[in-house]
């Protein structure tokens, strides 16, 4: 058992650095269409039919979403080599301090209401991390009820079976249950771009520090209804402090 968790542990860290590679070397030519598209366009603007500008100006946009989901790809495979650095973590501060910022950035802020019921309790975690985690659950869950009138989140903490277990719950629109798994995966997005930005990098994100954690993280929906995003956090680490045993870097 530990020489197959040994052997899958490898073979993801050799696929993480592949993907962080292919990445890396696919944004110089990718910069190469975007400099000859805008060439095109500024220097033989009165020489191209207006339909050939409409082209090279639609290959721009294409080119700019591409160059926005490989810088995506790089973030998500930095993130594995980023140090854990475990704390006693207070789940309630870094909440107070990551709504002000989401309901600043969403048109729906002025009207999104945010209930914790109960205590939350504290965990061990990398508190940088937890607050790119509860950003990103939070920025979806108001992003995904912005259409109600009163778009309405609800938190709750609990301990159970050697694990702290968060849930976000909201009254939003909700996802297809059928593709609760998928909705982790990179770019994987069930809504259309038109009705709510974003490029389908967050849950991905999310899923890869709770896992990086020893954690777990799930979803579920009843369309129209809304969704809650469950994660577990191990209430002790012994995998990571025998990696570690002077401290709690890893
Ligand atoms: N609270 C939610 N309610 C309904 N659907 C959701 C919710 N959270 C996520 N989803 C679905 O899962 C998809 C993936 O979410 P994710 O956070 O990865 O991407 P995004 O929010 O679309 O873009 P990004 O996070 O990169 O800005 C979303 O596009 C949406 O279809
Ligand atoms: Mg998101």
């Amino acid at each position: 058992m530990a020489e197959r968790t040994a052997e899958l542990k490898t073979k993801n860290e050799e696929l993480e650095a592949f993907s962080g590679s292919i990445s890396h070397d696919l944004r110089a030519p990718l910069r190469a269409v975007q400099g000859w598209a805008r060439a095109l366009r500024e220097d033989y603007a009165d020489l191209l039919p207006s339909g050939a500008l409409d082209l090279v100006g639609r290959q721009e946009v294409a080119a700019m979403r591409m160059m926005e989901m490989i810088e995506d790809l790089l973030r998500l495979s930095r993130l594995s080599k980023h140090p854990l650095r475990l704390r006693n973590w207070d789940p309630a501060e870094t909440i107070k301090e990551v709504w002000q910022m989401v309901i600043a950035a969403d048109p729906a802020g002025n009207r999104a209401r945010l209930l914790q019921s109960g205590d939350l309790p504290a965990c061990e975690a990398d508190p940088a991390l937890l607050r790119q985690v509860l950003g990103n659950l939070l920025e979806n869950a108001l992003k995904f009820s912005r259409d109600k009138d009163m778009p309405q989140i609800k938190i709750q903490g609990w301990i159970e079976s050697g694990e702290c277990i968060y849930s976000i719950e909201d009254n939003g629109i909700g996802f297809n249950p059928a593709y609760a798994r998928r909705i982790f995966q990179p770019f994987q997005r069930l809504h259309s771009l038109r009705h709510f930005e974003g490029n389908g990098i967050g849950l991905a994100t999310v899923k890869r520090i709770i896992t990086r954690h020893g954690g777990r993280i799930w979803a579920h929906s009843v369309p129209g209804e809304g969704a809650t995003f469950f994660f577990a956090l191990p209430l002790s680490m012994p995998a990571l402090e025998e990696a570690a045993p002077t401290g709690k870097v890893r």
